[in-house]
């Protein structure tokens, strides 16, 4: 990638709905639903939101930048700036490489549900134990996980990258509307109206220092940070687009689609189970939980069922797509790989290291690392150690070694910056004192689930 043949974005447009692509994926609407429903929903979104419009944008703002400055993904970015800083491009580079695996697995889930509902076998699937029943299997997770992985790499393979944009524009229009219209419809839902309240009025009492681990967690998983992508995209964009606005709206497209999802979800998940928490706070099924049996409510919800699961395998496509390129051109770049053997390598190490992921829940059962299952413990390393890791050196590196005047500059090649002040405060003092903060929570959580 570290190349002169640099290609970049045609414009603004272009730049923030690749970003949007690559941000708007199972993050937004399998993730964030199920984190805003265990974690106490109004006082989730609450403090995601304040994250969101803080840290959310001052990162984004400086990995954007760094890269429009050097013209270098993350590895090179770092380096070219401060030799000693070179290992933090590494750091990040590791984030998808750990993510693509269960990602994919996911990714699996979706596709095995799109299938069953094309079938015919939608409302099967609103059944009490159909998502148990199908993640504790064994051949089924695995067949659909390869599956899943096989198609990103067919597209990196055969890097349709045009192709995806232009899907991209007329796809993602169609994923908020038929959100919308869900989200809608869960809402009027008998006894939804107390999830609605759940979800969007903040109760103090439930405020703690695990709802901001989780918040940021998802924040920055949700917005591709603190894992190199944003350089690398950065990379590509043109020094007259506008950098303050585009990561405005970026932000804006992000959130408004996890906004939505927990409509679609939160609600309809509180009407079917009365508010019980533990139903609530019952993590990464929520979602294959829930819909379903919304679809199986609706006046025809085998076809609504079909167009969703479609849209929401497409959005996560587009992501994993993302992902698994990323590390395609750093095997290219650093290993001096062809871009074949590259995404064969890739693919064979994805999975290996998913199908401990795909199993986890059924034979292995019995394993956990550190108390979670294999999954849920490549998910909290990446998100809730790697990358508030990632993220406290960034700001580091930006506050103390380059200054933030070197991105502001940048910043202002383009426009005036207008959210200067509060960009040099976040990144100097309070992201780097809070990221710590959480850094300690985490990892004390995880010797606390490990006593278990
Ligand atoms: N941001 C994506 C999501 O919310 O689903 C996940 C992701 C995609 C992370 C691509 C990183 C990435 F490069």
């Amino acid at each position: 990638m570290e190349n002169n043949k640099r290609s970049s974005f045609t414009g603004k447009l272009g730049f923030v709905l690749a970003a949007a692509g690559s941000a708007v994926g199972l993050g937004n609407i399998w993730r964030f639903p199920y984190l805003a429903a265990k974690y106490g929903g109004g006082i989730f979104l609450l403090v995601y939101l304040i994250l969101a419009v803080t840290f959310g944008f001052a990162l984004m703002t400086a990995e954007i930048a760094l890269g429009r400055k050097t013209k270098l993904s993350a590895i090179g970015a770092f380096k070219a700036l401060n030799n000693k800083f070179a290992f933090l491009g590494y750091l990040a580079a590791l984030v998808p490489i750990i993510i693509l695996p269960y990602y994919s697995v996911i990714g699996g889930w979706v596709t095995k549900y799109l299938v069953t509902f094309i079938s015919g076998n939608g409302l099967n699937a609103a059944s009490n134990g159909f998502f148990d029943a199908f993640i504790s299997s064994t051949g089924e997770p695995i067949g659909w996980f390869l599956l899943y992985l096989g198609l990103t790499a067919l597209v990196v393979l055969f890097g349709v990258e045009k192709g995806i944009e232009k899907v991209s524009k007329i796809m993602m229009p169609i994923l908020i509307a038929l959100s919308l219209f869900i989200a809608v419809y869960s809402i009027f839902m008998p006894g939804a109206i107390d999830g609605v309240l759940y979800y969007i009025t903040p109760d103090f009492r439930k405020f703690s220092i695990t709802t901001v681990l989780a918040a940021m967690g998802q924040l920055f998983y949700s917005m591709s940070l603190a894992m190199g992508i944003m350089i690398t995209y950065g990379s590509y964009m043109k020094k007259k687009v506008n950098l303050e606005s585009s990561v405005g709206q970026i932000e804006i497209f992000d959130t408004g689609i996890a906004f939505i999802a927990g409509l679609m979800v939160v609600p309809a998940a509180y009407a079917f189970s009365g508010g019980d928490p533990a139903e609530l706070g019952k993590g990464p099924g929520l979602m294959f939980d829930v819909l379903p049996k919304i679809f199986d409510n609706m006046y025809g919800g085998q076809i609504i069922g079909t167009l969703f699961f479609i849209l929401v395998l497409f959005a996560a496509l587009t992501s994993s797509i993302s992902l698994m390129e990323t590390v395609v051109s750093i095997f290219c770049d650093k290993l001096k790989m062809g871009r074949k053997t590259a995404c064969l390598a890739v693919f064979i190490l994805s999975v290996a290291l998913g199908l401990p992921s795909a199993l986890g829940y059924g034979v292995l059962d019995g394993i956990k690392i550190i108390g979670f299952p294999f999954l849920d413990f490549f998910d909290f390393i990446s998100n809730s150690i790697i990358m508030p890791i990632v993220a406290f050196l960034t700001c580091i590196f930006i506050g103390y070694i380059i200054k933030p005047k070197a991105i502001i500059d940048e910043v202002e090649l383009s426009s005036k910056f207008r959210r200067k002040k509060l960009f040099v405060i976040v990144i100097k003092y309070i992201a780097p004192i809070c990221i710590v903060a959480i850094l300690i929570s985490s990892v004390l959580d995880a010797f606390e689930i490990m006593k278990i």
